[in-house]
């Protein structure tokens, strides 16, 4: 993996500025590629700004990922510096509301999809043509574990994640003639600020200690491990590399072997 080579690769990442897209952009850059990254988190952009990785090779945006307009005005500056681009990364996505699903409002079902499924639509449909001009790429869309195992009292994060995985199967078809790929990878549990904030509501809601609940989801792996944001970075530049050429349609796990999700 060290060896890896991402030259001169042109990568955009959906909500980069911080956690796994940010840990996933690092590693592309230290293989040499060139990132495009948006995200609408000004004060995560600010950070990296004055982060030593902020040379010609990165390119960062402000963008709401679930605002179309927004995320054409991102691609028309990708578009004044290349006319292509190898790879995608839909990494954008939120935690959802936690609750029993007749206590959920539809406002909160409704931002979920959107930000976790069609802004994926959004960006696809403007990262096809360049993967085009480039004759082929690699389209990764983040999923998750509750994207092929059911996830009590997180119904529409696991109904937008399950989302996602059609889509990567439907989009694997449709574009394979292009040369262009297209891979679900589903995060186990990430140690990082989201599972802060996702076993803080949990414990609120099942009135139990955030001790408890960080054990039981770490157990939720048959390895008991956390997984980190490198995990998931390091699987992403093999995707987009070349030692991925004929790997499509494929919903990968970097989860510890996970085996339940309650
Ligand atoms: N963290 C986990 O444990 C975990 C597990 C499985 C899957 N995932 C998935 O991985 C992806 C990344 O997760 P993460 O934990 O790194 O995310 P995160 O919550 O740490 O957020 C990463 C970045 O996304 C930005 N962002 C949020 N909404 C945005 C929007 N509408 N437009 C632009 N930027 C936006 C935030 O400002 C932040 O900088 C998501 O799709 C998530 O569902 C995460």
């Amino acid at each position: 993996m060290a060896l890896l080579n991402l030259k001169n690769k042109k990568i955009v990442i959906s909500a980069g500025a911080s956690g796994i897209g940010w840990a996933t952009a690092k590693i592309c850059l230290s293989k040499g590629a060139k990132v495009y990254l948006c995200d609408n988190n000004i004060k995560n952009i600010n950070k990296i700004k004055k982060n030593p990785l902020n040379n010609k090779r990165l390119f960062i945006h402000e963008c709401d990922a679930s605002d179309e307009y927004d995320v054409e005005k991102f691609f028309d500056k990708i578009i004044k510096k290349t006319r292509k681009i190898d790879a995608l990364i839909n990494n954008v996505g939120v935690a959802g509301p936690t609750g029993n699903i007749e206590k959920l409002n539809s406002e909160d079902w409704e931002k979920t999809l959107k930000v976790n499924v069609i802004s994926h639509f959004y960006f696809t449909k403007l990262a096809i043509p360049m993967l085009k001009k480039n004759r082929g790429g690699s389209i990764i869309n983040v999923s998750s574990g509750a994207g092929i195992m059911g996830f009590p009292l997180r119904s529409p994060y696991a109904a937008s994640k399950w989302a996602v995985v059609g889509l990567t199967k439907t989009l694997a078809m449709e574009l394979g003639k292009f040369k262009i790929r297209v891979n679900a990878i589903c995060p186990g549990t990430i140690k990082g600020n989201r599972m802060v904030r996702v076993i803080k509501d949990k414990a609120n809601f099942l009135k139990m200690s955030e001790k408890k609940i960080e054990k039981e989801f770490i157990s939720m792996a048959s390895m008991n491990c956390w997984i980190y944001e490198e995990d998931i970075g390091k699987f992403c530049s093999f995707l987009i590399s070349d030692e991925a050429e004929r790997i499509s349609g494929q919903v990968i796990g970097i989860d510890g072997n996970a085996i339940r999700l309650d």
